[in-house]
């Protein structure tokens, strides 16, 4: 009955509410204790180009984003991908364990690769054989992610079952940890797709936005031409703002009792209302991001101390697949 749990996000864009509520919020809230692991996974975002130093400081970036969302860094690990060398060559192991088929059936990987094949890199195909990596190293019990990545925690199970056969138990099988409200955020201005870093300017709200932007952002959100306020899946728009409003209004109220607040509303009412729960519920983040940002040092400190905490972990298991394989 363990809780251990592991995590990242790439350093590719600026944060989200898509990533705070499918993911960050609920490291928080379920999985804040000393045997949780969260990381920066910048190996994965260099999958495709990016810009050495937007990159360099976008990985400092989200190390404050995580602790201004409320992970207690007394507790968690908090890491840089590429300070611990054994997640790339665990990740070779386990490119070289995985049939192409399974790899090549990754929606992710179909859809960022869709109309440009022959120029995407290798990296791109192999991105969730890193991931694998990056979870099976630490032996935990669950990955809280939003329910994008379940298909990539799927193929982590299926390597480690397929290792675990093949060459004797090596590692725990983890579960995908995924909650029901929030795991799958909708685009404001497209809510049949979902939130993501790289969409259009109203796409998403970025957790370090102002509350004027948040405003303007929430105002101009594409619902349809209804007027009742009800959580109705059919109804894209309204469902994802009502979703928001849930997860953001103080004192967690049960969606009848959000339905019977709006009734006779309208969406304009719903709209202020979400603006006036997001911009309250990001505050905190953002006074904490604020502070954190005038002591870079502290930042690099808590990044040290992650990967000094972990390293062990990830070079016992290692070594015991190298053993298993006969390499080394
Ligand atoms: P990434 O960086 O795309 O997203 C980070 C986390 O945010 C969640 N998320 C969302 N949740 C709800 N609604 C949305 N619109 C939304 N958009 C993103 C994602 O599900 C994820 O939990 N492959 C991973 C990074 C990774 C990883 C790992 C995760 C690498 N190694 C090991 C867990 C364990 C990714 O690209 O996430």
């Amino acid at each position: 009955m363990g809780k251990s749990a592991f995590s990242g996000i790439q350093p590719s864009g600026d944060m989200h509410i898509g990533n705070y509520l499918g993911a960050i919020r609920n490291w928080v809230v379920d999985y804040n204790t000393d045997e949780s692991i969260y990381c920066i996974v910048d190996l994965h975002a260099i999958t495709v180009p990016q810009d050495p130093e937007l990159l360099r400081n976008r990985i400092r970036s989200l190390t404050k984003i995580y602790i201004s969302c409320g992970l207690d860094i007394n507790k968690v690990a908090i890491f840089v991908q590429s300070h611990i060398k054994e997640h790339a060559e665990l990740g070779w192991i386990f490119q070289c364990l995985t049939p192409l088929g399974w790899a090549s059936r990754m929606t992710q990987y179909k859809e960022k690769s869709a109309d440009k094949k022959e120029q995407s890199s290798v990296g791109l195909l192999a991105y969730p054989m890193l991931m694998a990596a990056d979870i099976l190293l630490y032996q935990v019990d669950g990955v809280p992610v939003g329910d994008d990545q379940k298909q990539h925690v799927e193929l982590t199970r299926d390597i480690a079952q397929k290792f675990n056969r093949e060459y004797g138990e090596a590692f725990k099988v983890p579960e995908p940890w995924i909650r029901d409200s929030g795991a799958r955020v909708m685009a404001l201005d497209e809510p049949t797709k979902k939130m993501s870093k790289s969409g259009g300017p109203n796409n998403a709200i970025m957790l370090l936005d102002s509350p004027a932007v948040i405003k303007s952002k929430i105002m101009k959100a594409t619902t349809d031409s209804g007027r009742e306020i009800k959580f109705n899946p059919e109804q894209a728009g309204l469902y994802n703002l009502l979703t928001i409003y849930e997860l953001f209004a103080p004192g967690n109220p049960t969606r009848p009792e959000i339905e019977e607040q709006f009734a006779g509303q309208g969406y304009g009412g719903l709209k202020k209302a979400t603006v006036e729960v997001v911009v309250e519920g990001l505050r905190p983040i953002q006074e904490k991001y604020a502070e954190l940002s005038k002591d870079e040092g502290y930042v690099e400190q808590i990044l040290k101390d992650g990967a000094d905490k972990i390293r062990p972990i990830a070079a016992k298991t290692l070594s015991e697949v190298k053993q298993r394989m006969g390499i080394g």
